[in-house]
């Protein structure tokens, strides 16, 4: 529009999935701080019915639809954006349990219990330690306004849950420029080496938790997903990477994006499959893997 005022007309859309949402949600931000505004307009009752919870947008978009179907039996679509390392345990437990309330019937092969707890712990896991990434490495650098936007999609039918977490942090370029395993120093290879176990911008310094930071977030958060037989990606700067750090990745180039973006499918019955815990013995320097106690 005319002035510095952004008009996103919604009246197309029929759906969005987790990443663009989150970045969406990101750069609406991103224009407010630098004194913009935006509005998203002509927002349709089924997408708002779709999207069910909108909260991360709710700001920007003029007259919202009310959504009339608070629990949907075909997809329903969680998104919260962190400010504060403290929020990221909270935001990981909600997410992980409500996700693990749809496991179909058809996967319970094991107890319920057993199955939803198959679900909850490395959802939660990887949930955890994607927020805790973005709000401390991604806040360094001279990037400590940086926030979070993470979404889940999941389904009361078939497995897949799709997640995505975007911020506006300093990316992994700036993170881990002087590491010895980013070279050359380019955005293709700082999210390359972010995915090599051990490698870590804080690996002698405790941050988070009192804890050493270990480099085996991204690693092991990569192979819960592929282990379910799902897919990986990950963006920051121009580069944008599918299997980042396997042999097979591919790398293409984007709009640059200064923060770090990750997407992740993964499958519900390829999760309950096998325990999360044992894909860290496969690393070299495994540290100690994180005590986990999700709530109900
Ligand atoms: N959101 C992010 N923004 C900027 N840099 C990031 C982000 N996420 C990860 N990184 C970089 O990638 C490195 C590897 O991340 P990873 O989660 O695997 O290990 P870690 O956080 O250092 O250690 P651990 O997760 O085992 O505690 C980080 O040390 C950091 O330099
Ligand atoms: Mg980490």
């Amino acid at each position: 529009m005319a002035d510095d005022t952004v008009m996103i007309d919604a009246e197309e859309l029929e759906f969005a999935e987790p990443l663009p949402l989150c970045l969406l949600a990101a750069q609406l931000s991103n224009l407010q701080r630098l004194g913009g505004k935006a509005s998203i307009e002509k927002l349709r009752q089924p997408v708002a019915d779709r999207l069910e919870r909108m909260n991360v947008l709710r700001g920007w978009i003029e007259a919202r639809p009310a959504s009339k179907s608070p629990v949907h039996n075909f997809s329903a679509l969680q998104v919260a954006r962190a400010n504060c390392i403290d929020d990221a345990n909270d935001i990981a437990n909600s997410l992980a349990q409500k996700i693990a309330q749809f496991v179909p019937p058809e996967f319970c092969h094991h107890s319920e219990t057993m199955t939803r707890d198959g679900v909850v712990h490395p959802l939660g896991y990887m949930l955890t330690e994607l927020l805790e990434n973005s709000l401390t490495h991604g806040r360094g650098k001279g990037f400590a306004h940086a926030s979070a936007w993470i979404a889940a999609q999941y389904y009361s039918s078939g497995d897949l849950i799709r997640l995505a977490i975007v911020d506006n942090g300093c990316g992994f370029l700036k993170s881990l420029h002087d590491h010895s395993a980013v070279e050359p120093k380019s955005n293709v290879a700082a999210i390359r080496a972010a995915f090599i176990p051990g490698v870590s911008c804080n690996r002698s310094v405790g941050l988070v938790r009192d804890s050493l930071n270990a480099g085996l977030g991204l690693t092991v958060s990569r192979d819960i997903a592929l282990r379910s037989n799902g897919a990986v990606w990950a963006g920051s700067g121009d580069a944008w990477i599918e299997q980042p750090g396997r042999e097979e990745d591919s790398a293409k180039r984007i709009q640059p994006w200064q923060g770090s973006m990750l997407n992740f499918e993964i499958h519900r019955a390829g999760l309950i499959s096998f325990n999360f815990r044992d894909l860290f013995s496969k690393y070299p320097h495994p540290g100690e893997v994180p005590p986990i106690s999700f709530t109900d």
